[in-house]
């Protein structure tokens, strides 16, 4: 498939070395013209990981062209993602100059994190060929992507953009309505936010939560979502079980849960944390890596036998 990506910032990298490796034909833009080198580097880099994972193609540059020019780079592309930065008027620019050059059945997958789909269509004549296709950082890497159209999106291209990631091995998730931050980010924000008022309880540092969570939940999250694990721990009556046994456990707990600002406060127990747990980032990047790939290679061998639901 011809693909065009662009904006080769962090996420156009990534979602131009993921696109290359499942063989596809990839033309990317970006105004600033380091970004070539940029991408090159990025693509033999990722080579090894993406191979361990069973990415034919991975490292491969014969099927990768860099243009300098958005329209130039679109011409013949069945898929645009869009990895501009994250600014309503860039984005829309970018539409306009692109919009003329589309094929007829070209659709834009927008790598957006905030704007909503309605702000993006605003930028385009055609807005039913525009959907949200929101990564996880790295797209290379991790599975996840949130889909999302609307009334306005024509009903065909839902369907084939869904099976596009899928062939890529991505886990595409679809949102029903918009809704800022999507699903993971939210979750994450909300995570975080009990984290920080917990310390701010004195109830544990943010290092020993970190633990908590990484060496507890954390680990199971990467198998299922909670509504199944909280489903498989209540013996034969399933998730309505276990809401019956801890129900309202959970319900107190919701009721103290904390809302917290960035305030002094907080920013004084964060930087307290960054004292007190400095130490080798880069050597922290390679571990955090190195984990991340055999997971993802765990998952690759072990749910060739996922059970059905
Ligand atoms: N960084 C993340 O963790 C993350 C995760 C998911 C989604 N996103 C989304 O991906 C998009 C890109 O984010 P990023 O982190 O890669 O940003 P980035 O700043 O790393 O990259 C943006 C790139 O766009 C280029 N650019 C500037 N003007 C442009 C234009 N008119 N047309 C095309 N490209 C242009 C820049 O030169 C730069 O290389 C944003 O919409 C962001 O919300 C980011």
């Amino acid at each position: 498939m011809n693909i065009a990506v662009l904006g080769s910032g962090t996420i156009g990298q990534s979602w131009c070395a993921l696109f290359l490796a499942a063989g596809h034909q990839v033309v990317a833009y970006d105004p600033d013209p380091a970004m070539e080198a940029s991408i090159i580097r990025f693509v033999n880099a990722s080579k090894s990981a993406l191979q361990s994972l069973g990415y034919q193609s991975a490292g491969t540059l014969e099927r990768f062209r860099f243009s300098p020019s958005a329209s130039d780079a679109v011409q013949g592309a069945e898929l645009i993602q869009e990895n501009a930065p994250e600014k309503i008027d860039v984005k829309h620019q970018l539409f306009s100059e692109i919009e003329p050059h589309l094929d007829p059945r070209a659709v834009i997958l927008s790598s957006t994190s905030g704007i909503t789909l309605e702000e993006l269509q605003a930028g385009l004549k055609d807005p039913s060929r525009i959907v949200i296709a929101h990564p996880f950082n790295p797209p290379h890497l991790i599975p996840l992507v949130e889909l999302l159209g609307n009334h306005e999106t024509d009903p065909l291209v839902m369907g084939r953009v869904r099976t596009f990631y899928e062939s890529l091995r991505k886990v595409p998730v679809e949102l029903k309505k918009s809704v800022a931050g999507h699903i993971a980010n939210r979750i994450q924000a909300v995570v975080w936010q009990e984290a920080l008022h917990l310390a701010r309880e004195g109830v544990a540092s943010l290092a020993d939560i970190d633990k908590a969570i990484a060496n507890g939940p954390g680990i199971r999250w990467s198998i299922y979502g909670p509504n199944q694990l909280f489903s498989l721990a209540a013996g034969d009556r399933g998730l309505e079980g276990f809401i019956e046994h801890l129900g309202p456990s959970f319900q107190s707990w919701w009721s103290e849960a904390g809302r917290i600002e960035f305030d002094s406060r907080t920013l004084e127990i964060v930087r307290e944390h960054v004292e007190q747990s400095a130490g080798d980032l880069e050597a922290m990047k390679a571990y955090r890596d190195e984990l991340l790939l055999k997971i993802l290679e765990a998952k690759n061998a072990v749910s060739k036998g996922e059970p059905e639901k």
